[in-house]
């Protein structure tokens, strides 16, 4: 099927590795679009007004910024003053999917929670094997044996798609949330998964019982609260597993760290830790349909009306605005660096 890009009448560079993929899985049928293969990395960065990514950019393409350029990918500066700075050095916009807020919601980060969330079970389940150095403990026990039990802190997108996976293995589920209409919901849509206010006390009494944690909290914007320190962690039987999906707001456990998935996981205090950053990107086929479905249509307004028009007619846009012309213009990134806050300017 073609891509509505056909309508836009653009000329579009395609780098590196979806230079290779783009051509032959979207193209045919495009007839308006002018499609430029391009292997050198820097091209797109050097031509386009609008760069569009699925991750933050690489530190080695930090310089290739430039003022009025629009970068349009995940950011998750929060967890990053390196990029921060090269971004407002850059004077460029660094307009990110993951604040995109509709009806206090975050649309365009959904889609990759969603999938990290499913995941962590089928990933958390397969650590937990002997030969994997794990306890040994089948989630979904068997007749006659209590399946493992799964914790997964924070009940949003990501938290609540792990627990419908774990729930769905048969595993005795427990959500830790702070949003107590949010447990409603989880309450009444998850017939079988327990909820618990979330504290640390609660923690404390669940920890040594857990065979699977996971860390699905967010506070958006913000770096992810250390909810497990290194004293908690040593609580777990040797061999339990920690899939700690908020890696990229920095983690929710003091002792995790990024890894990926040539090296995934790593152990402390006994416990198997999964920290891949970018989970998604295991399962490519699914992420990158699940994420064009919702960013296509800022993607279209931005690329017919410019970013301040696209703006005025999807206020939601706003929200993404994290760097502006060398300011932090998302409050909850200025926080998390002490930097000053300036709101956006469109002109
Ligand atoms: N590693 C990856 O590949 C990957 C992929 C997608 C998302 N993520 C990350 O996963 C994290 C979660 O994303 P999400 O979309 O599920 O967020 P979300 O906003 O939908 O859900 C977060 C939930 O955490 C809850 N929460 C906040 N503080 C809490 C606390 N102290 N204890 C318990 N719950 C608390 C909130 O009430 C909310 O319901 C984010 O950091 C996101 O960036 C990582």
């Amino acid at each position: 099927m073609p891509l509505p890009v056909e309508i836009w009448g653009l000329r579009m560079l395609v780098a590196t590795a979806a230079s290779k993929l783009a051509p032959a899985v979207f193209a045919k049928g495009v007839t308006r679009v002018t499609w430029t293969a391009v292997d050198d990395h820097a091209a797109p960065f050097a031509q386009a007004d609008l760069v569009v990514k699925v991750k933050e950019p690489l530190p080695a393409e930090y310089p290739l910024l430039r003022p009025g350029q629009i970068l349009f990918t995940y950011l998750h500066l929060a967890a990053s003053r390196a990029l921060t700075e090269a971004l407002m050095k850059s004077r460029g916009t660094g307009l990110a999917y993951e604040t995109i807020e509709v009806n206090r919601r975050l649309p365009l980060l959904e889609p990759m929670s969603e999938i990290a969330g499913r995941m962590s079970i089928l990933v958390g389940g397969y650590c937990l094997a002997k030969h994997n150095g794990g306890s040994g403990v089948l989630l979904g026990g068997v007749p006659g044996v209590l399946p493992g039990k799964v914790v997964v802190l924070g009940g949003g997108a990501s938290g609540i798609n792990a627990a419908r996976m774990a729930q769905g293995l048969g595993a005795d589920v427990t959500i830790l949330e702070v949003d107590l209409e949010r447990m409603r919901f989880l309450d009444i849509t998850l017939h079988t998964a327990h909820t618990l206010y979330s504290n640390e006390a609660h923690l404390l009494e669940l920890l040594p019982t857990v065979d699977l944690l996971v860390g699905a909290v967010l506070l958006p914007g913000a770096k992810a609260p250390k909810l497990i320190r290194r004293d908690m962690l040593r609580r777990m039987r040797p061999g339990s597993v920690l899939v700690d999906i908020a890696i990229d707001q920095g983690g929710c456990a003091e002792t995790s760290r990024p890894t990926t998935h040539d090296h995934p996981v790593f152990v402390e205090e006994g416990v198997i830790h999964y920290c891949v950053a970018n989970m998604p990107a295991a399962y490519a086929r699914t992420a990158t349909q699940a994420l064009t479905n919702v960013t296509y249509r800022y993607l279209e307004l931005l690329a017919d009306h410019g970013l301040a028009e696209a703006c005025q007619q999807q206020p939601a846009l706003v929200s993404g605005l994290n760097v502006m012309d060398g300011k932090v213009t998302h409050k909850a990134v200025a926080e998390a660096h002490g930097l000053a806050y300036a709101p956006p300017v469109l002109h």
